[in-house]
């Protein structure tokens, strides 16, 4: 998966945005796909294919995050990035729309995740949070309740994929208990390797307990 840069950021603002998480729906297909496009380079994001593939997987799950409203922060035009983000989020959404009414208000996606489960092990195939709404604890969101279900379903050790050079996701999975366990090489197209990572379910529990 691509290099995301690490970066420092202003903790001093409030949340400017409510996320509300919900079960993956039919209707969510084509901005989920377009968020995978978006926070993946071409080679790595995956086709329309793969993704209804990884949906259709034996014990799949997939969890959407959805942005209920935005704060008056938000709305002023100093905000540029998130601003010029909810506008992208809501026109990605709208070019999906197709078929759908659009008398209803189009639910604004801002991420999701992907998991597979079989017996006790569960894996994560994808998570992926729009780069405006990063570190805003949208991830941490959709882990939690993705680990959540899977946990529910019987899960006790999750293992998960992560490109070597992907720092932030790196971080991101250490802060909630996954740990390296191998190398992978060239796990990805281009022949980028990979770190398989995971988290045995007692530290599933003491992260959700600790939320
Ligand atoms: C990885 C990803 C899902 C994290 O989502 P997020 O909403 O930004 O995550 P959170 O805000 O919940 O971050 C939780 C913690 O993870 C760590 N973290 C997340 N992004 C980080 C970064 N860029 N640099 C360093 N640490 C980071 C931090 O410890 C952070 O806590 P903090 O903000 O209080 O310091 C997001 O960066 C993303 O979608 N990246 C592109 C797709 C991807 O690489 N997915 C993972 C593939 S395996």
């Amino acid at each position: 998966m691509p290099t995301t840069e690490n970066r420092s950021r202003d903790r001093s603002h409030d949340r400017s945005v409510d996320v509300e998480l919900r079960p993956y729906a039919p209707a969510d297909f084509d901005i989920i796909y377009q968020i995978d496009q978006a926070c993946y380079e071409p080679r790595i994001a995956y086709s329309r294919t793969e993704l209804r593939q990884y949906l259709r997987f034996p014990g799949a799950d997939c969890v959407v995050a959805e942005a209920k409203q935005l704060n008056s922060a938000e709305a002023t035009p100093q905000n540029s990035a998130k601003t010029t983000h909810k506008f992208s989020a809501e026109a990605a959404h709208q070019k999906s729309a197709g078929a759908a009414d659009s008398a209803n208000a189009a639910p604004a996606l801002v991420g999701f995740c992907i998991t597979a489960h079989r017996g006790p092990w569960g894996y994560i195939i994808t998570m992926d949070v729009l780069a405006a709404y990063r570190r805003d604890g949208v991830g941490s969101l959709l882990l939690t309740e993705a680990e959540r279900r899977m946990v529910s379903r019987g899960v006790r050790e999750i293992g998960l994929e992560t490109a070597t050079d992907n720092s932030a996701a790196i971080a991101f999975w250490q802060k909630h208990g996954y740990r390296k366990s191998g190398v992978r090489k060239n796990y990805y197209p281009g022949g980028r390797d990979a770190y398989s990572m995971a988290k045995r379910l007692a530290a599933v529990q003491s992260a959700a307990n600790g939320k």
